[in-house]
């Protein structure tokens, strides 16, 4: 079965992000190309730069929306001015951010992205970069271990975590997710329903494709992109991504570059968070260029 993904918040993003009907529009998170499938159905005048780091979404998504209106480019998005540019566009209607992984990097096989699965820890979002969270694991030291997985990951038991991977690894090198979700579980004994693990796979799924420094360069060159009125949407999942977002608009609006439309962040419906679960902790802010 093909490996899809719900667009989260997609209703409030076309509100939100299309100023113009026939206007061009990044998608920097493009992933599966929900949104874009959105965008240009509502519009079938506009244009759609859809960019990714992930090849293998990349490919799916060239097949399954086939459209005259639809450039596709394999990039970074703290590149995007650039890659835009190159394009030759200067400047954007809108552009969106769906931050985090998608449907593609959990499910599909040999990713290594999720705990629940038994294959090579990887989580590389691109996969012609270098680092994998195979190598973070077995070579960073343990107080780098412990600093990231508390920073990135939140974790209370982050020096008990990195103690347990040290001492394993000195036995014998971690490869596999569900080898490393065990050796979490057994240094800290599962309570509630949350997996022990979680929090240590989110901190190093941001450290193997620095997630954080993309975020904020990536609001950074997407504000130098956009026309007048345009706007920048960005989704994102967890408080540590929040907070970048809601700072770097706040700069930008002190700065005199932005206005913010949302005071508070969107959230997704009661509706929509019962149908996809994933979307639960969402948050949408949009910021439009003055
Ligand atoms: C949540 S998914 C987007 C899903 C998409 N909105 C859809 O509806 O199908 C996030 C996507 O962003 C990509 N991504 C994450 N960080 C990136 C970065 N720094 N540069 C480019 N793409 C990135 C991931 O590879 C993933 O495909």
């Amino acid at each position: 079965m093909p490996i899809t993904h719900i667009p989260v918040m997609g209703q409030e993003i076309l509100e939100a992000l299309m100023v113009n009907s026939d206007g061009v529009y990044v998608d920097a998170t493009i992933g599966l190309g929900g949104h874009t499938e959105g965008i240009l159905q509502k519009a079938e005048g506009c244009t759609v730069i859809g960019i990714d780091r992930d090849e293998e979404a990349l490919e799916i998504t060239k097949e399954r929306l086939k459209s005259g209106h639809l450039h596709l480019v394999k990039d970074r998005f703290s590149n995007m001015k650039p890659a835009v540019n190159e394009l030759g566009y200067n400047e954007v209607d809108g552009i969106l951010l769906d931050i985090g992984v998608s449907t593609l990097h959990l499910k599909a096989d040999n990713r290594g992205f999720s705990f629940m699965k038994d294959e090579a820890l990887d989580m590389r979002m691109d996969q012609e970069q270098k680092l994998t969270a195979e190598e973070v694991v077995n070579r960073y030291p343990e107080k780098e271990l412990a600093d990231l997985v508390w920073k990135y990951g939140e974790e209370r038991f982050s020096r008990k975590i990195a103690r347990a991977i040290v001492s394993s690894r000195l036995k014998k090198r971690i490869t596999s997710c569900s080898e490393l979700a065990a050796i979490i579980e057994k240094a800290v004994w599962r309570r509630g329903k949350i997996h022990p693990a979680t929090r240590t796979f989110q901190a190093l799924r941001i450290e193997v494709n620095r997630e954080l420094e993309e975020l904020q360069a990536a609001i950074d060159g997407g504000a130098g992109l956009l026309k007048k009125g345009g706007r920048l949407c960005v989704i994102s999942y967890h408080s540590l991504e929040d907070r970048i977002v809601k700072h770097a608009f706040r700069q930008l609006a002190k700065e005199g570059v932005f206005n913010i439309i949302t005071r508070k962040p969107l959230v997704p419906s009661r509706q929509e968070r019962i149908i996809n679960p994933s979307s639960r902790s969402a948050k949408l802010r949009v910021g439009e260029k003055i």
